[in-house]
């Protein structure tokens, strides 16, 4: 089993004597960190599977982080499978789970300093979601600081996380690598995420329109934006049980929404509810 590590003060601790060990019998002193939520799944381990490949040293943190979470979100109802979760990381050799409480994280006497991003923070997830990404950057800023990792490893799932977690960095001159790992799906399509537990099976087989929809309009990028708009609305505007939010085509270096006759490679982003869930999902198209 990993070794479960609760406070920030023992992981920096076993961090450093594991290092000097390591350094010590001239092994691989590469640490790599894969922040999660917990309730891992296929996804999660693929993003754990590429780690262990970079580093020895390899931090998997298992935090649900209040500050990411709106009110009247799901944070009450949000998976939490510690007992499993360890027992799937035990299978992949993993030797360290940073596991904290709030309390650890969000200490009564913090002055609640935060990471605010800039305005793509406020577009797709984040206008659906207020707040929702300065939680976000503000916990991987803390594990970032708290691990100091050469490498942290993020799932293209969450495209927008990936690009406002990479700006971060850079405009704060973070020295970390980012490693992105594709989007592992269920043979449906259907992107895996730790929400999909809430759907009922009609709404499981409706939300494979997401995936579907993508994947036609990567089939008719060829025919430029629009085409590929109308092939991704075809499917998904024709599942009753899937309430579109956004359906967008963004720049992949700006992340904005592309002009109608911008042409290269571009990434299509899309977010339903579906019955009382909120899903993402996303594609990179080539736009001709
Ligand atoms: P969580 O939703 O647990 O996801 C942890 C990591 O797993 C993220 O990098 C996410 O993109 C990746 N992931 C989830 N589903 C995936 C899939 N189907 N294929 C590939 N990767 C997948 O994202 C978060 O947690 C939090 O915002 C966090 C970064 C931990 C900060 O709190």
């Amino acid at each position: 089993m990993p070794e479960v590590i609760g406070t920030i003060d023992e992981l920096r601790n076993r961090l450093g004597e594991t290092r000097d060990k390591a350094a010590m019998l001239g092994g691989d002193t590469r640490v790599v960190l894969v922040p999660t939520m917990g309730a891992l799944h296929a996804g999660h381990m693929a993003l754990i599977r590429r780690a262990r490949q970079l580093g020895d040293i390899v931090f998997v943190s298992i935090f649900v982080n209040p500050l990411q979470f709106g009110v009247g979100e799901d944070l009450d109802r949000y998976p939490r499978t510690l007992e499993a979760d360890l027992q799937a990381l035990a299978a992949e050799g993993v030797p360290f789970v940073f596991a904290p409480t709030a309390r650890e994280m969000y200490p009564a006497s913090t002055n609640d300093t935060r990471v605010v991003a800039g305005p793509v923070g406020s577009l797709y997830e984040g206008a659906a979601r207020p707040g929702h990404f300065d939680g976000m950057l503000t916990v991987v800023a803390k594990l970032l600081n708290i691990v100091t990792p050469d490498t942290a490893v993020f799932g293209q799932k969450d495209a927008q996380q990936v690009f406002l977690v990479q700006s971060m960095l850079a405009d704060l001159n973070v020295r970390v690598a980012v490693e992105v790992v594709p989007t592992v799906r269920e043979a449906s399509g259907l992107a895996l995420s730790s929400r999909n537990s809430n759907l009922d099976p009609a709404e499981r087989e409706a939300a494979t329109a997401l995936s579907a929809g993508l994947t036609s309009a990567q089939l008719d990028a060829a025919q430029g934006a629009a085409a590929a708009l109308d092939a991704a609305h075809a499917l998904i505007d024709a599942q009753p049980l899937v309430k579109l939010d956004y359906l967008v085509v963004v720049h992949p270096q700006t992340f904005l929404p592309i002009e109608s006759d911008y042409r290269g490679p571009a990434r299509m982003l899309v977010a339903a509810i579906v019955g009382t869930t909120r899903l993402i999902d996303n594609v990179s198209l080539t736009l001709a």
